[in-house]
């Protein structure tokens, strides 16, 4: 028997020693929280992706009546990018909270499943690493690639 294991390596900053893109970037996701519709968890996130033609473009959770049917911040920024703008490739997301009493995490959350995967589809579209920032109101963490969030991930490619 051989055992592997797998290590997700996470650089931990504060904000003040950001670049200022993504400080620009950290800024966004969290001035998205405040446009979620989340009135059925009252758990508020904002997601932010700088493209690599300029744009930075941003998501919240949108929930439904209809609990499924709902989307989370990063998938609703992800498919919103990719639909406004088909060409361009994935550099950063950043991914910001605010909890059920309206205040900032004190600890960064990071993607559900489901968000892996599709973020996952955007950087082997991108065919280079996509940076995945945490956002929390105390440490910020940044992984180097969704790769890394999604290890052993499904791919039919
Ligand atoms: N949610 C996100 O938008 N992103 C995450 O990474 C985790 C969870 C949303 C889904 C739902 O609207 C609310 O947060 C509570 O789970």
């Amino acid at each position: 028997m051989k055992s592997l294991s797998i290590n997700i390596p996470i650089a931990v900053y504060a904000y003040d020693e950001l670049s200022d893109l993504d400080k620009r970037l950290v800024d966004e996701a969290r001035k998205a929280t405040f446009r979620a519709y989340a009135p059925y968890s009252k758990f508020n996130v904002g997601a932010a992706i700088a493209l690599d033609n300029g744009e930075i473009v941003t998501g919240a959770n949108q929930e439904n009546v209809a609990y499924p049917s709902g989307t989370c911040a990063e998938r609703t920024a992800c498919y919103y990018a990719h639909a406004q703008f088909p060409e361009a490739k994935f550099q950063t997301i950043a991914i910001a909270a605010r909890g059920t009493d309206g205040v900032e995490l004190n600890a960064p959350i990071s993607p559900c499943g489901a968000c892996r995967q599709a973020l996952l589809e955007y950087e082997i579209l991108a065919e280079h690493d996509v940076r995945v920032i945490l956002v929390s109101a105390n440490d910020i963490y940044i992984i180097s690639s969704v790769k890394q969030l999604l290890p052993l991930a499904f791919s039919s490619f």
